[in-house]
């Protein structure tokens, strides 16, 4: 028996002051984008951007439903928006924020199992990690160079891979 141990970096900024102009600019227009989001039943307003290789940032925000499974995160709204008007140009990051009318946020929002899952597929797909940046309405920023961090341990099938290859 060995005892095995997985572990992962990222990094904690204490203002924005120390980010690039770019993932200063991601982080904006996230949280333009939360302005928009239709979340009337959690009052949690998160927006996320998607930079594509070609400099294109797709933007989405949290779409919720009174059926409450039917809504979807930020997350997923931008990164399936940006797969879809962009087919084959690889993500190169992500950026999600949150807001709320009812409390401030002051952590980073981290995304869900499922946006993780999602964004490992474009991971895959394009064999580019992505650079999530986390913040919420201020405070520390989170970024993690890839999303494979975030979901370490992924589900791979190798035989399903072989198959989509043919
Ligand atoms: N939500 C997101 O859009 N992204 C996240 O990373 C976490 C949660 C949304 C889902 C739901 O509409 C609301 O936030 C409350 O969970």
């Amino acid at each position: 028996m060995k005892e095995k141990k997985v572990t992962f970096a990222y990094r904690e900024y204490n203002t924005s002051s120390e980010l690039t102009i770019q993932e200063r600019k991601l982080l904006a227009e996230a949280r333009k984008s939360s302005v928009n989001a239709y979340s009337p039943y959690s009052d949690f307003s998160v927006g996320s951007v998607v930079l594509l290789a070609n400099g294109k940032i797709v933007s989405g925000n949290n779409q919720e439903n009174i059926a409450f499974p039917s809504g979807l995160c930020a997350e997923r709204v931008a990164v399936f928006a940006a797969g879809a008007q962009f087919p084959g140009v690889p993500f190169k990051a992500v950026a999600i924020t949150a807001r709320s009318d009812n409390f401030s946020v002051k952590q980073p929002v981290t995304p869900c199992g499922a946006c993780r899952q999602v964004l490992m597929e474009y991971e895959n797909r394009y064999k580019t990690p992505i650079r999530i940046i986390l913040q919420g309405e201020k405070g520390k920023i989170w970024i993690f160079e890839s999303c494979g961090n975030l979901l370490p341990m992924a589900y791979v099938s190798e035989e399903l891979k072989r198959q989509s290859e043919r």
